[in-house]
């Protein structure tokens, strides 16, 4: 605890595992594979990584300004910054979207827990024959297991949230995401050491930029968002529990530079493996569970390798899922005066009745579609591709155009004691550069530019 009995993070380490753990999750293992596979591949590489320099890190900077300066949660924060106006919306927003993210996110991680068992069964009794691809369809429309499953990751979250700052969130990260480093790195080398892995490389690096149109925009958009964990306030949670002394500019650079390097390491683990067994790139969502089953089939001791791959993809999603939750726990804690423990479950509960959705939206309810796609993909489109950017959006206009600019460079500075040549730069892309992009991709998608 620090001065104003709020939590905080123990220390730099502390911080930059807690924001990595947050930020290198599914959205890298899982979403950016998938994404970079229906979106042309180097050239969606590239653009995700414009947005990430532009977009993603301003906003990442203005999320731990609101929080360090806010000493809250998102809501809380804006109404301290910004007292008696309505920028607590953009809280509100933030706050909803974690709720709908964390449901669907539970969705997904919860597969992992079925792979670990299949690969713990694989270990004893090598399997014969198995068409992955089949397996995965059979699984993941069913609806009981994918539920169990799903409460399951759910409920681990919501113990670690329970645990509170630095013993739960802090500690957790700090375990698991080396552990995480360790094995795709090992993935990497194996995928890129198979005969045609090539053509994954050249997918993965080599920029077709006759590939890039409006929807490849906004999802780039989304994913740099997505994967960044900006735009709903998880960063203005974390922000508050960060140190004063802490440097935001190198912690901010530090991760970003993190999350990128290990989502490119993750899609050099897959596509190599997706090219050298002749699979296509594009099968959306289930890709993590289909390919890397298939090429753990093809490796001496697959099966431990797959088991330890299945729960490496848990801890990633898990630290990450707790920093979802947290902006929901912290938000009922702070304002509503409730026991972290109160706080934790209602959150969890709220999101749990969603998750059943999302769930049950690849199986029984598959034919329930808004707009043509099921429950979980306009969950998805809706909190990543709609309320991300528009929470950044509103985010950076706050702090490049409302809040005191001084008290801006204050707060990145750490009250003038390190240098940021830069902020004239920040400011400008915070004021024009970001929310510029940000609308004209918007425009761009319904077709009004
Ligand atoms: N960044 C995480 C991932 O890539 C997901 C995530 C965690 C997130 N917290 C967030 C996304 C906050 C948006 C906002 O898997």
């Amino acid at each position: 605890m620090n001065q104003n009995n709020r939590d905080s993070f123990s220390g730099k380490l502390g911080v930059f595992m807690a924001l990595v753990g947050s930020a290198v999750g599914l959205g890298n293992i899982w979403r950016f594979p998938y994404l970079a596979g229906e979106n042309g591949g180097g050239a969606f590489l590239i653009v995700y990584f414009i947005f990430v320099l532009i977009i993603g890190i301003p906003a990442m900077l203005s999320e731990f300004v609101i929080g360090r300066r806010g000493q809250s949660n998102s809501f809380g924060s804006f109404k301290r910054l910004a007292p008696k106006t309505r920028w607590y919306f953009v809280g509100l927003m933030g706050i909803f979207a974690a709720i709908v993210v964390f449901a669907f996110y539970s969705t997904i991680a919860g597969w992992a827990f079925e792979y670990v068992v299949i690969s713990a069964k694989n270990i004893f009794v090598p399997p014969g024959d198995v068409d992955h691809a089949q397996l995965f369809e059979d699984f993941h429309t069913k609806a009981l297991m994918p539920l169990v499953w799903m409460a399951v990751f759910m409920l681990i979250t919501a113990f670690v949230v329970l645990s509170g700052v630095q013993k739960g969130i802090e500690k957790t990260s700090t375990i698991l995401m080396p552990l995480l480093f360790m094995f795709l790195i090992i993935f990497a080398v194996k995928a890129i050491s198979l005969p045609g892995s090539a053509e994954g490389l050249k997918f993965l690096f080599y920029p077709d930029f006759s590939k890039i149109n409006a929807d490849v925009l906004l999802n780039a958009l989304g994913q740099a968002a997505f994967s960044l964990s900006v735009g709903l306030g998880a960063l203005i949670t974390y922000g508050s529990y960060v140190q004063k002394d802490n440097n935001l500019l190198k912690t901010a650079f530090s991760v970003s530079v993190t999350n990128m390097f290990v989502a490119i390491l993750a899609g050099m683990a897959i596509f190599p493996a997706v090219f050298a067994f002749g699979m296509a790139p594009e099968q959306g969502p289930g890709l993590v569970y289909v390919v890397l089953p298939a090429i753990f089939e093809q490796m001496a001791g697959g099966a431990y390798y797959a088991f330890g791959f299945f729960i490496v993809l848990i801890f990633a999603a898990l630290t990450s899922a707790v920093s979802l939750l947290e902006v929901v726990a912290a938000y009922f804690k702070d304002e509503f005066r409730m026991k972290r423990s109160t706080a934790t479950f209602a959150a969890t509960g709220i999101s749990a009745i969603l998750a059943i959705f999302t769930t049950l939206s690849f199986g029984p309810l598959k034919n329930v579609n808004l707009f043509d796609h099921n429950l979980f993909d306009c969950s998805d489109f809706l909190a990543s591709n709609i309320l991300l950017p528009l929470g950044a959006f509103f985010i950076v206009i706050f702090l490049g155009w409302f809040y005191d600019t001084k008290q801006t460079k204050d707060e990145l500075t750490n009250q003038g004691t390190i240098a940021f040549k830069l902020f004239p730069v920040f400011l400008f892309i915070i004021r024009f550069v970001a929310p510029l992009a940000i609308l004209a991709i918007f425009l761009k998608e319904i077709r009004i530019i």
